[in-house]
């Protein structure tokens, strides 16, 4: 692994070409460059028997990398990305420290234009280029992490690419890294030190909502699931303002934080509580997204939010049966106090509302066990009643990779959240459509006219198989997503 990827203007850069299968001879686009570089591509590509089948890779030398890019018609910037992400760990290897990306004399513009190409890649190899070793001790053999990447090319629509695809590609490492932390570290008031840190750095404002705040402003559902912790709760709030932001527009994002979920008093059996440390995944989620916007400099008023809680056991945990208001004067009965998320989503959803007024606002969660039955670890769950956002999200994922997939909600769904003594109950009687159940309960929270959308990432925000493009861990799902959703918004 590489300590640090850059693009920069290194002086003896590897080249690195593309070639499609199916072909007799070396295509024109690149010949030029091989009589530049001796006939070292042609040559590569005849000693090596190189037929261009995705996933192919070879180094030849110091100077020539040759990626196999497969069927032009099955090109896509998901698998360009996914190259990007087998180059580094091989390119680590081989000792090398400078590349040339000469990928798009072969990709064809449709697939991806130079500043997609550049990005996917980029985002690919920076992806890739992350694990969780900030806890390996004495007993640990890996070797640290060593030199540095600089990523260049002639194209400089690809190196602009390249630079924001850095970018997002860190920003998500920054969310993975918060996500990785144990819960014994990783306790709201450590989240909030953390967002600070973020903001300072990126010109991001931030501010935090105290416990003691949260109670005086009536966040029933953030004060209830949080208090039977020693580590209260509190909702940290960073806000991107640039100088000149498109009109008519402000973006908010709401993550779901729970540093840890046992559940509460309806614990978690079974060993289900193994992993709850990702309950936060929403919030990191959220964070690195305000991150990569302030860094990439979007022109769009965004604000992020993190409702921020450990759900634990204690003489002052919530109970099942307690009835408790909410932020918006909605009253709630308990009935499960491991349907923790959609309490505290639900102040931070009314609080966004009242206090921010958004144009449109998006939260992010680990919200419940039924979505990832429903839809496994391919996508998040979404819910979304407006057009216009919902087309939105759907063009964003599609160019970022991270699918998601809309759910319904109906007023009957609303209705099932009806409650015998309060309003609404946190969970029903059954658990039939439970994922839906989530959903339905915090349209309750976000008032009426505003374009809301839900996503449900308790499927995608970790993986327990490495992929292309990560380790086992904290996948940093929804980062690029809503920095897209924010790049495209008013344009
Ligand atoms: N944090 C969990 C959801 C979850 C489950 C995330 C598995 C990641 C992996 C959430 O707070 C929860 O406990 N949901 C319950 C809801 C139920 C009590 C209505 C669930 O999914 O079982
Ligand atoms: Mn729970
Ligand atoms: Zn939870």
């Amino acid at each position: 692994m590489y300590r640090s990827i850059r693009t920069g203007s290194p002086r003896k850069p590897a080249i690195l070409v593309g070639l499609p299968t199916q072909i007799s001879r070396l295509p024109k686009a690149l010949q030029e460059l091989d009589e530049a570089h001796g006939g070292r591509i042609s040559a590569a590509r005849r000693s090596r028997m190189f037929n261009g089948k995705a996933g192919d890779l070879i180094i030849e030398g110091d100077d020539v990398i040759l990626v196999g890019l497969g069927d032009r018609e099955q090109l896509d910037q998901n698998a360009i990305r996914s190259l990007g992400g087998r180059l580094a760990g091989r390119l680590h290897q081989a000792d090398l420290h400078a590349v040339d990306v000469q990928l798009h004399r072969t990709v064809p513009e449709q697939v991806a234009d130079g500043d997609a190409l550049g990005q996917a890649l980029a985002e690919g190899i920076g992806l890739s280029n992350w694990r969780v070793d900030f806890f390996d001790g004495k007993a640990s053999k890996n070797a640290a992490a060593s030199g540095s990447l600089t990523l260049t090319s002639s194209d400089q629509e690809v190196r602009g690419g390249m630079r924001r695809g850095l970018i997002l590609a860190e920003s998500t490492n920054e969310a993975r890294r918060i996500s990785a932390t144990p819960p014994n570290i990783c306790i709201p008031s450590w989240v909030a030190q953390q967002a600070r840190a973020a903001a300072k750095k990126t010109g991001l404002q931030c501010k935090v909502i105290s416990f003691a705040e949260a109670v005086k402003q009536g966040m029933g559902g953030l004060v209830n699931v949080g208090k039977g912790s020693a580590h209260k709760p509190c909702m940290i709030i960073l806000e991107h303002r640039p100088s000149r932001p498109r009109a008519g527009h402000r973006l908010v994002l709401v993550g779901k934080t729970m540093t840890y979920d046992s559940g509460g008093y309806s614990l978690k059996i079974n060993n289900s509580m193994k992993g709850m440390k990702y309950d936060m995944n929403g919030g990191s989620a959220v964070l690195g997204a305000i991150l990569a916007i302030a860094r990439l400099k979007v022109p769009v008023n965004v604000t992020a939010v993190l409702p921020c809680a450990e759900n634990l056991v204690s003489g002052e945990a919530y109970r099942p049966d307690d009835i408790i208001t909410m932020h918006n004067g909605v009253t709630v009965e308990v009935t499960n106090t491991d349907a923790e998320g959609r309490l505290i989503l639900g102040d931070a959803l009314s609080w966004s509302c009242r206090k921010l007024k958004p144009t449109a606002i998006i939260d992010v969660a680990t919200l419940t066990g039924g979505v990832v039955v429903g839809l496994g670890h391919f996508c998040a769950g979404m819910w979304c009643e407006d057009d216009g956002l919902r087309e939105q999200v759907e063009a964003a994922a599609v160019s970022t990779g991270e699918r998601v997939w809309q759910m319904p909600l109906w007023e009957e769904h609303r209705q099932f959240m009806q409650a015998k003594h309060a309003d609404i109950w946190n969970s029903g009687p059954s658990r039939n459509a439970h994922p839906i159940q989530g959903a339905a309960f915090l349209s309750y929270f976000v008032d009426k006219g505003i374009p809301w959308t839900h996503l449900d990432i308790a499927g995608v925000s970790a993986v327990e198989k490495p992929d292309d493009l990560h380790v086992v861990g904290p996948t940093g799902f929804g980062v690029r997503l809503l920095a897209e959703v924010a790049a495209r918004t008013g344009s």
